[in-house]
């Protein structure tokens, strides 16, 4: 956090807003979103294509933080978005997020959601497999429609990050292998079919990378491919998309490039392959999601019970936990937390943030330094704006947290506190008398 983050009372705020204030009007949990942090990021990628003077498309990866004002925002600082699912769709659609800026992924996209992109004229699809080409010849027939696709490649570059986070590797669950041939039947197959107009090569290798090497190799191999189905097949790419996973600073430890950094040297490898073939130069597409809402995410908590452990760590409890962030537990994924009443204070003990999930491994950090706290301190956690309240669950039946967006000195909510009658809302009584 910043020094003019920290306002006369002492207390963190966020978009200009005390942190004890929102706790105060919206209650804890809560997930507080920095808006001007997340235009502020979209802006930066945008600029690096501008000043390299290429054709771009910044794409936002909604997986990482996905609702209605979301999409309004990503919409109004003109980015695309990438969705994964009908209900990621179905939400874009709601604000009328521009229907040519959106873009499908996914290893295994149903049919009715192929219909759904095809009904609402999506811009493009990004196809997997072998399954997904057959499915979406039926449903362009049945509507007799046409649609821009790009085929996803792996590239066979494993990036190092967290097992489940990698996603180019060659035995990747997703997109066509390119060394036993599969990618080359598969462009045959789409540059057969009248329907699908196929614009580019798709590749993504991972998230939470760090090593810019990883992208620039995903690069190379992009423009390979190209290069060879251009001299096989006559065929020229017009987009390269190289995906998102750029990662991020979450603790003292980690120290990444900024986000806008890598991008630059993907921008850089693209171009120089593209002149040693002499290859026309082709769009550049990037799917942030983590690096533009990942640092402009907080989640608020407030501490409950402490337990004292003779010769470890005690434990401080809050009252959220792996509902609403999973990812300590599932990757093993470290925060900073603050004091959000005195995040200057001197760090006087260790602790254990414990969630208030009936889990063990509910523990949202191992090794905290933090001030003195008592029950019902406010702590606020740094950078959980990608894959928090995304991946969030109801788990315990603990309702999911509220989501708020401060902006100049403004806060607004945008994600309601789910309540109890929520819960049970879809549920139905069993009846077992007849
Ligand atoms: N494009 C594609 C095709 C992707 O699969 C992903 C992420 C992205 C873009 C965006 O990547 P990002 O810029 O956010 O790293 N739940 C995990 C992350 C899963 C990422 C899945 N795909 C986590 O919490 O670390």
């Amino acid at each position: 956090i910043s020094e003019n983050q920290i306002n006369q009372a002492g207390h963190l705020t966020i978009g200009g807003v005390d942190t004890v204030e929102l706790a105060k009007k919206y209650g804890t949990p809560l997930v507080v979103y920095d808006v001007e942090q997340i235009r502020h990021q979209i802006r930066a990628f945008k600029k690096v294509f501008e000043e390299e003077n290429v054709k771009y498309v910044v794409s936002y990866a909604s997986k990482a933080f996905a609702c209605i004002a979301m999409y309004q925002v990503a919409a109004a600082e003109g980015a695309y978005t990438d969705v994964v699912s009908d209900g990621e769709l179905y939400t874009a659609l709601k604000v009328n997020f521009p229907v040519k800026k959106i873009s499908f992924h996914g290893n295994n996209k149903s049919k009715s959601e192929l219909e759904m992109a095809v009904k609402n004229h999506i811009g493009k699809i990004i196809i997997d497999n072998f399954h997904e080409i057959k499915l979406l010849d039926q449903v362009l027939r049945k509507h007799d429609a046409k649609i821009d696709v790009m085929l996803r490649i792996t590239p066979g570059i494993s990036a190092h990050t967290h097992e489940y986070d990698q996603t180019g590797q060659v035995d990747s669950k997703f997109g066509f292998d390119l060394e036993s041939g599969q990618a080359d039947l598969a462009l045959e197959q789409v540059l057969a079919n009248s329907r699908m107009n196929m614009i580019g090569i798709h590749a993504h290798i991972g998230s939470q990378i760090f090593e810019l090497n990883g992208f620039e190799m995903a690069a190379k191999k992009l423009m390979e491919v190209a290069e060879n189905w251009r001299s096989q097949y006559g065929y020229t790419a017009q987009v390269i998309n190289v995906g998102g996973g750029f990662g991020i600073k979450y603790t003292a430890e980690d120290n990444p490039l900024r986000p806008e950094e890598f991008v630059r040297a993907i921008v850089k490898t693209i171009k120089k392959e593209a002149k040693n073939a002499a290859f026309p130069l082709p769009e550049i597409d990037i799917e942030p999601g983590r690096s533009i809402v990942g640092p402009a995410g907080y989640n608020l908590y407030t501490t409950g019970s402490r337990k004292i452990v003779p010769g470890h760590c005690p434990y401080v409890t809050v009252d959220g936990g792996m509902g609403d962030n999973i990812r300590p537990a599932l990757y093993d994924a470290k925060y900073e937390t603050v004091l959000a009443t005195d995040p200057r204070a001197d760090l006087t003990e260790h602790v254990r943030i414990a969630g208030k999930y009936c889990e063990s491994g509910d523990i949202l950090a191992d090794d905290q330094a933090l001030p003195a706290t008592k029950s019902g301190s406010l702590l606020a956690m740094l950078d959980t704006g990608a894959y928090g309240y995304s991946m969030a669950s109801n788990y315990n039946r603990n309702a999911r947290p509220a989501v708020v967006f401060a902006e100049n000195g403004k806060a607004q909510l945008v994600i309601k506190r789910e309540s109890l009658e929520d819960l049970v809302h879809l549920d139905q009584p069993y009846n077992n008398e007849d």
